[in-house]
């Protein structure tokens, strides 16, 4: 974005504020971006052409599905939503990153977990759980890496210089929380050597930890992440007013709290419960509600600005 600031603001601003970590998100989510979808291009014209694995282990569609989307969701999409809270969170706390050292640790260490994924999937190395398939050691070393994010995010917060906290700091924290508790949560294994190990859960119930998992990892990081996003990018860009910050308060405290309970969807017709099984159908039915009150306060911003779109190409 900072071709569209003005020079002498932006000089400013450099000096203030760590976006050296902001930048090199940035360029690795256009590099994961195209490894990944050249990869899901592949795994695409495998579905048509299976000769395209060309009889190589590495390269057979169960191998590199888990490639596309680990590079998609974790690499790609990851990268975007480390680039764009440490750049929204430093402007709304009018502070710096409590530390560049940790800054630079978060991005080198998600870096060398991503580039353990790109090895070790093709390698048939996997947990077999779908989004959780890295093995154990490079669980650990993202744990560990997202803890410091945590640590970074939030520390800087705390070191905030207006009292009040912006909603897409809200939305940021929230992800930044659930994606650790599921990570952690779901990777609980055995380890049986370096590159093989069992989830301490089984039958029905790793069923039940592995899609509460999956379906949160989507909704924290491809869901509130993104909305944190919004919440922040569009009021910016269109110089408007969210349309309702009430509205935006009470859809967040309905996302996170309805959110937790539709994983069981996953698992309709299976040896789950039945009263999982519903639990998991209400809630998903119920969470229409916070998800388009989300929808409709973004889209409701740009009421009045309309004609924005058609020549400002960011909004
Ligand atoms: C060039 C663009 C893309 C292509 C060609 C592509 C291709 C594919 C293919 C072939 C599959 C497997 C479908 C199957 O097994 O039946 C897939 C799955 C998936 N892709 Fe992509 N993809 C692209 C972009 C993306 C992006 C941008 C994201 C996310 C940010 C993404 C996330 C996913 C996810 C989460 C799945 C798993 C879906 C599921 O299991 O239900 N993909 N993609």
């Amino acid at each position: 974005m900072s071709m569209f600031i003005p020079e002498t603001r932006m000089q400013a601003i450099t000096g203030t504020y760590n976006d050296k970590v902001v930048h090199q998100f940035a360029v690795a989510t256009v590099f994961w971006g195209i490894v990944g979808m050249a990869v899901g291009v592949l795994c695409a014209a495998q579905l048509y052409w299976p000769a395209l694995n060309f009889d190589i282990p590495w390269l057979t569609y169960s191998r590199i599905r888990p490639l596309h989307t680990n590079g998609m969701i974790f690499a790609f999409g990851g990268s975007v939503l480390f680039a764009t809270s440490l750049y929204v969170v430093q402007r709304t706390c009018h502070v710096r990153l409590i530390s560049d050292k940790l800054a630079q640790f978060v991005f080198w260490g998600w870096q060398a977990a991503m580039l353990g994924a790109v090895i070790t999937l093709p390698l048939g190395i996997t947990q077999s759980k779908e989004y959780a398939e890295l093995e154990w050691p490079l669980d650990l070393l993202i744990a560990i890496v997202w803890v410091a994010y945590g640590w970074l995010f939030f520390g800087t917060i705390v070191k905030r210089r207006v009292k009040h906290i912006y909603v897409a700091n809200w939305f940021y924290g929230a992800y930044i929380i659930a994606i650790a508790l599921l990570h952690i949560v779901n990777n609980i294994v055995m380890p049986a050597g370096l590159w093989k190990s069992y989830s301490v859960y089984s039958g029905a119930v790793d069923a039940m930890a592995q899609w509460w998992y999956g379906h949160n990892g989507v909704a924290f990081l491809l869901t509130v992440g993104y909305l944190a996003m919004m919440y922040y990018f569009v009021p910016k860009q269109a110089q408007r007013p969210i349309y309702s910050y009430r509205l935006s308060i009470v859809h967040f405290w309905a996302l996170i709290s309805i959110y937790m309970w539709a994983g069981p969807h996953h698992l309709h017709y299976t040896a789950l419960p039945d009263w999982a099984q519903s639990v998991g159908m209400v809630f998903s039915v119920i969470l229409l509600a916070p998800s388009w009150g989300g929808a409709m306060n973004g889209i409701l911003t740009l009421s009045g600005v309309w004609h924005k779109l058609r020549t400002d190409p960011i909004l």
